[in-house]
């Protein structure tokens, strides 16, 4: 793979072989992550302070379909399911404009996007991750057709990867299948600040079948929004000891993986899970995003967990839980989280969801699958 993975293509879009065609409509659907190591501050360009690693997830998906018109009289991205003024539209739009930047082509034509989440809004799940990479997606298939070039299935993911990065930090995670690295680290070969590498390759297969139950605590939006919680790292008095720790978690996570080491990944996550709201806590001015059932449900699964059960917890930047667990424990698990953890949940919602094969591109826009239980 070339250096810069958008080279190719930015190589045929300067070389001037585009030609108006017609209309046609591009869809791919694209699943969420959880990191397991969290990315928590960057540096410029939309670049990582840390390396961090997710688990992609399966049925919490977004459905983006392009409709690209070569003939109506204004161009760019116009509307997000027929609103201009969508508010999904501003991390989009940045990602259409630096694309296009690269790709001339992309600047005369016409884009709406129509776009569906399989999984509730506020519920802990990032839907800037699913969707900023759909959008990706649909923007670079968009610019292969309309330039005429080919690419194989790696390598598309791969400028994808790099491309929505610049929408969404996390979102460059989810065009993979299993798990995820981004951010350069020396523990392992390949990876980058610009683009997440897949590490389906050294993931042992028992921990591909991981599953995450998310327990909505609150359903309220969050009250930090990530482009503030990273900024709030800059100055944060502890963060030149976390860059130091999110390299050593990462490899102490890998390793986990490769050796189906399910209790140093418990160990690693619930650090890494725990440092997150930790950093949150003492930046200036601090954020509490834990209500009390948060610290119950953390305390109910550490219980879980000494009676023999194999479970752990991870948050994101929100109150909501998300519980792991291997699929052979699946049903004393779930028994578990239906009879002890779901009371503790809003209005008893709990989204079963597991580890997810990544992206897939559509002929025809599915429904959105329903995987909220109550
Ligand atoms: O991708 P962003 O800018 O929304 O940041 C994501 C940050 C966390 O979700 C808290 C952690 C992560 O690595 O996904």
């Amino acid at each position: 793979m070339s250096v810069s993975p958008l080279s190719r293509l930015k190589e045929v879009a300067v070389s001037g072989r585009y030609s108006p065609k017609e209309n046609f409509s591009i869809s791919w659907q694209s699943p969420s992550n959880i990191a397991l190591v969290k990315y928590w501050g960057k540096k410029s360009g939309q670049l990582p302070a840390t390396p961090s690693l997710s688990m992609t997830l399966d049925k919490a998906r977004t459905t983006t379909r392009v409709d690209v018109a070569f003939d109506a009289p204004r161009k760019g991205l116009l509307s997000v399911n027929g609103d201009p003024d969508h508010p999904f539209l501003p991390k989009m739009q940045m990602l259409f404009d630096w694309l296009s930047c690269g790709i001339p082509a992309l600047n005369g034509i016409t884009l709406h996007a129509v776009t569906s989440n399989s999984f509730p809004h506020s519920t802990g799940i990032a839907s800037s991750a699913s969707g900023i990479s759909a959008f990706a997606l649909c923007l670079l298939t968009i610019s292969c057709r309309i330039l005429n070039l080919e690419l194989s299935g790696d390598e598309l993911m791969h400028m994808a990867s790099y491309a929505a990065r610049i929408g969404s930090g996390s979102a460059c995670r989810s065009l993979f299948a299993g798990y995820a690295v981004w951010g350069e680290t020396s523990c392992l070969s390949g990876t980058s600040d610009e683009f997440a590498i897949s590490s389906a390759a050294f993931v042992h297969p028992d921990m591909l079948t991981l599953h995450d139950a998310i327990l909505v605590i609150s359903g309220k939006p969050k009250s930090l929004p990530s482009t503030q919680g990273h900024q709030s790292m800059e100055g944060h008095p502890f963060f030149s000891n976390r860059i130091i720790q999110a390299g050593q978690h990462l490899e102490e996570a890998l390793r986990a993986l490769s050796a189906n080491d399910f209790e140093k990944l418990c160990s690693v996550a619930e650090r890494e899970a725990l440092t997150l709201h930790a950093l949150m806590m003492s930046a200036n001015p601090g954020t509490l995003l834990m209500k009390p059932s948060t610290v119950e449900v953390i305390g109910l699964v550490r219980d879980g967990r000494k009676n023999g059960l194999p479970l752990f917890f991870t948050l994101d930047a929100g109150a909501n839980v998300h519980v792991m667990y291997p699929d052979a424990s699946s049903a004393e698990v779930e028994k578990y989280i239906s009879e002890v953890l779901k009371p503790l949940c809003e209005d008893g919602r709990v989204i079963f969801d597991r580890c997810g094969s990544g992206p897939v591109m559509l002929n025809e826009p599915m429904p959105s699958h329903d995987c909220f239980s109550s």
